[in-house]
């Protein structure tokens, strides 16, 4: 066959061809319309047909029964950690006896201030050579200042050093450690303090009460605290932060552990409810007894004389 001939064959089917459009014009339609629709459907569907097997296969069966997550408010209030003081919103919860309260204003006393105050030496109290507590007009015994060499640091409570002496804070910490164990946080709340911070913090207190009788209830005078022997400290219950120095202390799970357990480590009690020294109850407030030294320091305090 020569190229003519091939030519009007072609030319032959290509007349056939458009004849035959021409004729079935809408059959013609149709199957174009046809076609289009079957590669739309195509292109959408087969993508999530396949993962709708997938969900299938993991037990998911439709995609309405992923869990969606909760609201952003929802989760972010279900996840709220409890509020925890600063420093800065602490005083507020601080009200029945406000013996940290005054801590600020320690930087602003002279740094040479160690002896007695004034305010103490008019009270009529004196130091005792041999560390044995006299007590004094407003109920308190007088307590010598510890030396800084025998202090040790025993923990912080908002970012403030708390320390105790070496034979306290053995006793402090081994009771913490057992204490962990069974799942009570107890706290440093403070510990040693100087004559100095002990009077800035008894005048803050005479302010606040309106007189010095009322404020030796709360808090003892300059050179009568039983801080000042650093064997004494305030405990808190790390659980339960907003009970600290509150009377309320006693129904957290911390005072009720060392209510049990604080005597098998030298630990008491130094202010119950209505002691003899009329200080105002003080379920935070513990002083360690048990050795020479310390037995010695707290002698009188603990007769009652
Ligand atoms: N709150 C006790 C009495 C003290 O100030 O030492
Ligand atoms: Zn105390």
């Amino acid at each position: 066959m020569d190229c003519q001939s091939i030519s009007k064959l072609l030319d032959l089917i290509l007349r056939k061809m458009l004849k035959f459009l021409k004729n079935n014009f809408q059959l013609v339609n149709f199957f174009v319309a046809a076609l289009l629709v079957g590669m739309l459907y195509g292109w959408w569907y087969l993508p999530n047909a396949k993962q709708l097997s997938i969900n299938e296969t993991s037990g998911i069966h439709n995609q309405e029964k992923i869990p969606s997550p909760p609201p952003l408010e929802d989760r972010e209030l279900s996840s709220l950690p409890v509020p925890t003081p600063t420093p800065t919103n602490l005083e507020p919860l601080i009200t029945e006896v406000p013996e940290i309260q005054t801590s600020p204003l320690l930087p602003g006393l002279p740094p040479d201030y160690e002896q007695l105050s004034p305010l103490a030496e008019q009270q009529g109290s004196r130091e005792v050579p041999n560390n044995i507590a006299v007590k004094t007009n407003l109920g308190h015994y007088s307590f010598p200042e510890n030396s800084q060499q025998r202090l040790v640091k025993v923990g912080e409570y908002y970012g403030r050093s708390e320390s105790l002496d070496q034979e306290a804070a053995t006793a402090f910490k081994k009771m913490q450690a057992d204490a962990q164990v069974q799942g009570v946080r107890l706290t440093i709340i403070s510990g040693f303090r100087s004559i100095a911070s002990q009077d800035a913090l008894f005048q803050n207190q005479i302010k606040r009460k309106g007189g010095k009788e009322a404020a030796a209830r709360f808090s003892a005078p300059p050179g009568h605290s039983e801080h000042h022997t650093g064997y004494a400290l305030d405990i808190g219950d790390g659980a339960n932060p907003a009970n600290d120095l509150k009377i309320n202390f006693e129904n957290t799970s911390a005072y009720q552990w060392l209510a049990r357990n604080a005597n098998q480590y030298g630990f008491e009690l130094s202010f119950p409810p209505n002691n003899s020294q009329g200080v105002s109850y003080e379920p935070w407030h513990w002083r360690y007894v048990a050795s020479p030294r310390a037995s010695q320091i707290f002698m009188v305090a603990r007769s009652g004389i």
